[in-house]
């Protein structure tokens, strides 16, 4: 049976783009993607920019009713008060946000995010009414002795233990090797796929299948329009979480389109 979900092509800007570049970006991205007569409603775009974006593509978005849909890169665990340079999920899903990515590998490093600070994230942008993009993904080492699977299994069960039901199937989880990410490094398809189907074949035995249906898991890591049609070819693999691909406009436009003709056929 072909799948349910559609497919998603995001595009995490990290600290790249202040608001004018945004808004440029936002206009071309669009203006080719509706010159391919791009069908949204088979494949979803989505962008994280920098937070000073976030109003701009706002904007944009609402004003020409523009398909694609938007989020943040990161939200603070708490709902206000003395928590000097945080971004509450509220403040976050007031700018129109559908989505914000939580527990990046950049985010677990350069932050004192740690698997409390992940699922209170994801408590916060539940909350708020958002879906959180989970990151996942073992490194280089976890890899070399082959515990790769475990270790992405373990990270989701670790952020999902006390969810119920309703909360899971709204998760989205984003495996990224992070040995693969910037460095030019892809993944294959096939240890993709391994990776998405042991995470969806656990969300099954703890959700149960409706859950594990539902979910969308997306891969990230080096992706460009020369690796994205084999890797959304896998049956498990639902999209893409892109960085250095995704400031440039034209691949971008490129990667959604193998995205959508590419998950149609299967
Ligand atoms: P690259 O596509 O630059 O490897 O980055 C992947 C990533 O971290 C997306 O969140």
């Amino acid at each position: 049976m072909p799948s349910q979900r559609r497919p998603l092509v995001a595009g995490n800007w990290k600290m790249n783009f202040d608001h004018l570049e945004a808004t440029y970006f936002v206009q071309k991205l669009v203006w080719l993607l509706r010159d391919a007569h791009f069908d949204f409603k088979r494949c979803e775009v989505a962008l994280f920019p920098s937070f000073t974006s976030l109003r701009s593509v706002q904007v944009l978005v609402e004003a020409d009713k523009l398909k694609i849909t938007y989020g943040a890169q990161s939200v603070s665990v708490t709902t206000q008060g003395a928590f000097t340079g945080d971004v509450s999920a509220d403040m976050i899903a007031h700018l129109g946000c559908s989505y914000v990515i939580v527990g990046h590998s950049e985010r677990r490093k350069y932050h004192p995010e740690d698997d409390a600070n992940i699922v209170d994230q994801v408590r916060a942008v539940l909350a708020a009414g958002m879906q959180p993009i989970l990151c996942v993904g073992e490194s280089f080492e976890e890899r070399r002795q082959g515990i790769e699977l475990d270790f992405a299994v373990g990270q989701v069960r670790d952020v999902t233990r006390d969810l119920n039901d309703e909360q899971a199937a709204k998760l989205i989880v984003a495996y990224e090797p992070v040995w693969a990410i910037g460095t030019g490094m892809v993944a294959t398809p096939q240890s993709a796929q391994d990776a998405a189907k042991a995470i969806r074949d656990d969300l099954g035995a703890t959700f149960g299948q409706g859950v594990a249906d539902a979910v969308r898991i997306l891969y990230g890591g080096s992706v460009t329009s020369k690796n994205a049609a084999e890797m959304i070819a896998e049956p498990d693999v639902d999209g893409f979480l892109i960085g250095g691909a995704a400031l440039d406009a034209e691949e971008l436009c490129t990667i959604a389109r193998l995205a959508l003709k590419t998950s149609a056929r299967k």
